[in-house]
């Protein structure tokens, strides 16, 4: 989550079951890091680093979350960014296990740099955008999507991150109107590819966790319901 999912946030609740843990989303060249500037302008929020102390800025989470706990799990990076060079700048850092290209985010300043959710529009573009990561990073790659966004089909796109070589599908199964994820989405994209598939969007207890699972969901992730820094549920009764 932009503006709230850094080291500190992570490091507190890593330890209370999780297997992995994702920083950010870190917008990561000149314009994505605008297009942040002008998304917190009109009252949302991100994280407001400078492109020259991203690095830095990213090492010090990394710290944060793997030196000063005694926890285990991997970390991975969210990222924003209009071409492949800065994420796999970030692949190449100390104690980063996957970087995440973020074609989820739909706020229309990212959205209008052909960013985020837009790489959904454009399935060639996404193509060759992941494949460029996969080939040059020096660490894992999720590409996280977002279901029912109108004018896109997201078993096209879910075979495309697969034949991009990713190691990993992190999918938001939001269905617009709904307080529960599309399971249905979930289902189908696992009948259709062999890809390691992340589940996500309401899960906040036990038995939505399971209904991800069962829909064909070889991982969970979450969100809005770990804010206040607790998770709501025993993850190992899952
Ligand atoms: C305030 C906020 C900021 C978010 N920022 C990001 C982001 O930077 N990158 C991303 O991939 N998803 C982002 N998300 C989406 C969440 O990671 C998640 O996919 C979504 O909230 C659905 O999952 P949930 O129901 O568990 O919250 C954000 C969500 C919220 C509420």
């Amino acid at each position: 989550m932009a503006g709230i999912t850094d080291g500190k946030f992570c490091s507190e609740l890593a330890p209370q079951g999780f297997d992995m843990v994702t920083i950010g989303g870190y917008n990561a060249d000149e314009r994505t890091i605008n297009a942040g500037r002008m998304i917190i302008r009109r009252g949302r929020a991100e994280f407001n680093i400078p492109e020259t102390e991203l690095i830095n800025h990213i090492k010090q989470q990394i710290i944060i979350i793997k030196d000063q706990t005694d926890w285990n799990g991997k970390v991975s990076v969210n990222i924003r960014a209009t071409t492949p060079e800065p994420i796999i700048e970030i692949s190449k850092l100390n104690g980063v296990d996957v970087v995440e290209i973020n074609a989820h985010c739909q706020q229309p300043e990212i959205v209008d740099l052909k960013c985020g959710q837009a790489l959904l529009m454009e399935p060639d573009l996404l193509n060759k955008f992941t494949e460029k990561v996969v080939k040059n990073s020096a660490c894992k790659v999720s590409v996280k999507i977002r279901a029912n966004t109108p004018n896109t089909d997201i078993i096209t796109i879910s075979k495309i991150v697969e034949e991009s070589g990713a190691d990993f599908l992190h999918v938001d199964a939001v269905k617009p109107g709904y307080k529960n994820a599309d399971y249905k989405v979930i289902s189908s994209i696992k009948e259709n590819t062999d890809i390691f598939l992340i589940g996500n969007n309401y899960i906040h207890d036990i038995e939505s966790a399971r209904k991800m699972i069962s829909a064909g969901a070889d991982g969970i992730s979450m969100a809005r319901c770990l804010k206040s820094g607790i998770i709501p549920f025993d993850l190992s009764l899952i």
